[in-house]
């Protein structure tokens, strides 16, 4: 068959390495792709937030199946218009995405479903909620409701980081995400990620994950898209996945089908866990990136026919086989990320890299420039590797990441040191 995947990250050269392996795939093609994803795909430069652009492209291309990576497209409905064109797609309505694009909506989902989150209140003026934080004192969470890129929450430790908070939001910082915000009881606890599919009834576990969102070592510095993740997550053991799985992730799809938005596709649940109880901190509507990288080595081929089950309501004829083993993905990112940083450094040494069903340097902002693989974003490669115990994944991974020459680039070098 033929496949279009719709992305240019690290998640969505794992998702392009993954369905390759697959026997049923004839041509891939995705849009618009990497320099390392053109290595085993063809890529297409065409807007992938316009669902009728995406839906001709298909067309003219013979397209099969077509896998949303990122968050944008969900949000914007492309995968509705392709799913009007006739089109099998992975990845969930404008609907059902909004359990990503609206913090406020996935509040109410919760309260319906009785799921276990963090209390909160909801504002659309700033007074009221300056009252709010006042009443409720620090430490204490600020949430614009809408995308902001992963910017749009603020953990205020005391209050006048709260209380600049709200103002920054009802001021516009983060534009119409902002318009409401979500003021959010702090949880204390272990953080992880627990990925699911589903395909508008049927539940499927795919795996756990936790990764680093800070961009230095020690869980130090800015808030990143992520640094670096391990798979499986130790925290989530089987019996608070189960409860998770039971409590929360259930009943807020039961719910989500019972008013008429069926979620179809990946479901991130990131939970915080503390005393062996998990509450919800938050749903994304898609891979985490770069936990998909580490998911994607231990699925393998396989990973196509559980997103061609999902898409076809199948998963309940479905198991997941695991590689018993563990995975861990290193970030590399340009310096200053994530606030400024050069385009165009190049970078050496990655011919020479193994690329096996255990080792994988996948990339995310490169483009190749004369022959020369050059960084263009700010997260550029995600050296990943598996190993019989997380301490091998880790040895794996950095021994990689040393036969890398980017002196313009820097990365984390305790990735997994909680599980550690
Ligand atoms: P979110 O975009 O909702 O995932 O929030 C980003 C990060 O903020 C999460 O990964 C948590 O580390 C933190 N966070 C969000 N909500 C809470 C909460 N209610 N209590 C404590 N930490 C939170
Ligand atoms: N790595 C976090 C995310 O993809 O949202």
């Amino acid at each position: 068959m033929n496949i279009l995947i719709l992305g240019s990250g690290g998640r969505e050269h794992s998702l392009a390495w993954a369905v390759k392996q697959n026997p049923k795939c004839d041509r891939l093609i995705v849009a618009p792709g990497n320099a390392g994803i053109a290595q085993i795909a063809e890529l297409a430069d065409i807007d992938i937030l316009d669902g009728d652009v995406v839906a001709s492209f298909a067309e003219e291309n013979a397209i099969d199946f077509v896998i949303v990576g990122p968050e944008a497209p969900l949000a914007a409905g492309v995968a509705d218009t392709l799913r009007a064109a006739g089109l099998a797609v992975f990845g969930p309505s404008q609907k059902a995405a909004q359990l990503e694009a609206s913090k406020a909506f996935t509040k109410a989902i919760c309260d319906a479903a009785n799921a276990p989150t963090a209390a909160y209140a909801r504002f659309t003026d700033a007074a009221p909620a300056r009252d709010y934080v006042t009443a409720q004192g620090a430490p204490i969470v600020i949430k614009a409701d809408g995308l902001a890129a992963g910017k749009g929450v603020i953990v205020a430790m005391d209050m006048d980081t709260a209380l600049a908070a709200i103002d920054d939001m009802f001021d516009g910082e983060y534009g119409d995400a902002g318009a409401e915000v979500v003021i959010e009881e702090f949880m204390e606890g272990e953080e992880a990620s627990f990925f699911l599919l589903v395909d508008g009834e049927t539940v499927l576990p795919i795996g756990t994950a936790q990764d680093h969102k800070r961009a230095f070592d020690g869980d130090k510095g800015p808030n990143t898209g992520g640094m670096g993740a391990y798979s499986p997550a130790p925290v989530l053991s089987d019996e608070i996945a189960d409860k998770a799985l039971n409590e929360i992730i259930k009943p807020t799809m039961a719910v989500m089908a019972a008013q008429g938005m069926p979620y179809q596709g990946v479901l991130y649940a990131g939970l915080m866990i503390k005393d062996g109880q998990p509450r919800l901190v938050e749903y994304n509507a898609r891979f985490g990136d770069p936990e998909c990288q580490v998911l994607m080595m231990r699925l393998g081929a396989q990973a196509l026919d559980l997103m061609l089950a999902c898409a076809d309501g199948r998963l309940s004829e479905k198991t997941v086989n695991w590689a018993d083993d563990h995975a861990l993905t290193v970030v590399m990112a340009a310096d200053g990320y994530p606030g400024s940083y050069e385009k165009g450094s190049v970078i050496n040494g990655l011919d020479a890299l193994p690329e096996t069903s255990f080792e994988m340097c996948f990339h995310a902002g490169t483009k190749e420039v004369d022959g020369d693989i050059t960084a263009i974003g700010g997260r550029v490669l995600n050296v990943t590797a598996r190993g019989a115990t997380l301490a091998e994944a880790h040895a794996n991974a950095y021994a990689m990441v040393d036969q890398i020459e980017w002196p313009e680039g820097f990365n984390r070098t305790d990735i997994g040191w909680r599980a550690l």
